[in-house]
């Protein structure tokens, strides 16, 4: 597959911002090009240089607890950002496509609309699955990017590998999976496919499982040739030196991640367990992430009952194939038993 055939024209022959750290990498004595404070900083001293446009020191460290080179890792101010650069790089406004399988995550709808792209919507089944056969069959010469996501939010399952793959393999536009929740899934990343199909593109994040959503750093993995098509087109210095070093750090603490994920897969079990017993609660669908999809006996009332007891979920009643359903984030055990005590007393 030929990625520069997909890339929108006006960009095959862009010159990109050239920064200063660009033009001048190695190391010297005196550095009077960036326009930097010479005298000091407002907060600590190193934050007075620009940081690192490609962020190599923390990519290389992603590299290694990821498995893969650093010329697959694109990073973004949180996963959003390549969400939006791959839609800008690839989709001509009001002519190309992208396609979602909704219900998923809202922000592949919203990026397109922001840059005037069509949506190509095919519902996933009511078990929430793939249907390979309607979305290939959905597919026209326009569609340039599929937005898949596994485990999905926001019904939480793991989407069939063999159903991706199949995608992938026979559409000619770019594929990218969303494993935003993949820490929590009991199933492996697909990262390990990327050398096979130069046209699938996995996003992860340091929001979820890494509990650093504040810091915005999320992940593109992809073959070099997208990683060097997503640096030429995204801000110069995108990831900011603080996220850069505070992630270091964080990596370091993978054991605590670990073990963070552990206890909300046990918190998880439980308040499925309590949620099942509540008469107005209809059905849990099966999860792989850090929520649960419930569907009840009018939602919008307990949503705003339970606003009203301070506990806070997610409405996601209006959305395809989910009506009557709240999204619940799994809490600590204090939180959820708050959440169990509120939706026990509006039944009474
Ligand atoms: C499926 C999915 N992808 C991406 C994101 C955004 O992640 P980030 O915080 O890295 O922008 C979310 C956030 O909720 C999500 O649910």
């Amino acid at each position: 597959m030929e990625i520069n055939k997909l890339l929108r024209p006006h960009l095959r022959n862009l010159t990109p911002y050239s920064s200063a750290r660009d033009e001048f990498q190695g190391t010297a004595e005196v550095y009077l090009d960036a326009n930097e404070n010479a005298f000091g900083s407002t907060s600590k001293d190193i934050y007075r240089r620009y940081p690192d446009p490609y962020q190599t020191e923390l990519k290389s460290r992603i590299g290694e607890i990821k498995d893969i080179g650093i010329e697959n890792i694109f990073l973004g101010n949180g996963s959003d950002e390549p969400i939006d650069l791959l839609i800008r790089a690839f989709c001509n406004p009001k002519t190309d496509k992208i396609m979602i399988t909704p219900p998923t995550y809202g922000m592949y709808e919203v990026s397109a609309n922001i840059s005037d792209v069509e949506i190509v919507k095919v519902e996933l089944s009511e078990d929430f699955m793939l249907d390979p056969t309607r979305i290939l069959e959905s597919i026209d010469e326009n569609v340039k990017i599929i937005f898949l996501c596994s485990p999905n939010n926001p019904t939480g399952n793991s989407i069939d590998k063999r159903d991706i793959i199949e995608i992938v393999k026979k559409t000619q536009g770019l594929v990218v999976l969303d494993e935003a929740y993949i820490d929590f899934s009991p199933n492996r990343s697909l990262i390990s496919e990327l050398n096979n199909y130069p046209n699938l593109i996995i996003l992860q994040t340091f929001s979820k499982a890494w509990g650093l959503a504040a810091l915005r750093l999320g992940m593109a993995f992809a073959n070099p040739e997208i990683i060097g098509i997503l640096n030429m087109i995204k801000p110069p210095y995108n990831i900011n030196g603080a996220t850069q070093e505070l992630a270091l750090n964080a990596i370091e603490n993978e054991k605590k991640m670990q073990e963070m994920v552990k206890y909300m897969i046990a918190q998880k079990k439980q308040l499925i367990s309590s949620l099942i017993k509540i008469s107005s609660v209809k059905k849990i669908y099966p999860s792989d992430a850090n929520f649960v999809l419930a569907k009840v006996d009018r939602a919008h009332e307990i949503y705003l009952k339970l606003i009203d007891n301070k506990v806070i979920v997610r409405d996601r009643s209006n959305v395809a194939l989910c009506r009557d359903c709240l999204r619940i984030t799994i809490g600590t055990k204090e939180e959820n038993l708050k959440l169990i005590e509120s939706l026990n007393y509006f039944n009474r």
